[in-house]
């Protein structure tokens, strides 16, 4: 198992955001978390990355506890996050975001390698762009930059928090095809997305959150099946 969340709570305050929550994520999988506003999705990815610790329940990464680790060593061992409204910075090149990606890693030549034959060859726009200040990309382009800017961390886990949102039909689909891309070469990915139509046709395995709590999990392809996913999730 590349992942273990084991039964784990956080708190804002006092205040339960997620209560025991367990998921498992296999090596080279694609799974996603859906579920409404507010449900907890972000936080659950927050605490996976070290930016939130959990109040009780532990977290394993290959084996390793990492719950109590701060996030530039989780990052470290090979887990880098996307965040919900991508984060990029706005003022800086598109090439100096990415550099930011690689800031941990030592391996000069590596980086190169990455920047050339894992991000520009997912995201030629960037490649086309990489003079360009970040803030005057379109929404869509700057979605790629921050999937590029986590990809230069050469993580084996890719954390993506809403990357279809705010994003046209086309761009999402673009999007979508460039995580199954990223999934082919040999990454693990946990998908969380309020397009769940997007989010199960990508995935093997899928949870369904509500308020703080799982509340279905199962399989991808049944989980778009299931009569109560549809209802609340699929638009009937
Ligand atoms: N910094 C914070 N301080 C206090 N409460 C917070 C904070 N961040 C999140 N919460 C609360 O925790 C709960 C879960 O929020 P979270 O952001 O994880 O949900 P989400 O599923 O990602 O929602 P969305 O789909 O809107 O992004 C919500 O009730 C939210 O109000
Ligand atoms: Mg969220």
């Amino acid at each position: 198992m590349l992942l273990e969340v084991k039964d784990i709570t956080a708190h804002y305050y006092k205040v339960p955001a997620v209560r025991s929550i367990s998921i498992t994520v296999e090596d080279n999988k694609i799974v996603t978390l859906i579920g409404s506003n507010g449900a907890g999705k972000t936080t659950i990815l927050r605490t996976i990355s070290g930016l939130k610790h959990p109040t009780t329940g532990e977290i394993r990464f290959k084996g390793q506890r990492i719950d109590k680790l701060p996030p530039h060593e989780i990052n470290g061992l090979g887990i880098a996050m996307v965040p919900e409204g991508r984060r990029v910075f706005p003022q800086m090149t598109v090439l100096e975001n990415l550099l930011v990606g690689a800031f941990l890693r030592k391996d000069k030549d590596g980086i190169q390698k990455d920047m050339q034959e894992v991000v520009f060859r997912h995201f030629p726009r960037l490649k086309e762009r990489t003079n360009q200040a970040a803030g005057t990309l379109s929404g869509g382009e700057q979605q790629m930059l921050a999937m590029g800017r986590a990809l230069m961390s050469a993580p084996e886990l890719l954390l993506l928090d809403e990357p279809s949102l705010g994003l046209s039909p086309i761009m999402c689909g673009e999007i979508g095809k460039i995580i199954r891309d990223i999934h082919s070469d040999g990454k693990t990915v946990i998908l969380v997305e309020q397009n769940a139509r997007l989010a199960l046709a990508l995935a093997q395995h899928a949870y369904v959150i509500e308020t703080g709590n799982i509340t279905l999990s199962g399989p991808a392809d049944e989980l778009r099946n299931n009569d109560n996913v549809k209802k609340a999730y699929l638009g009937g």
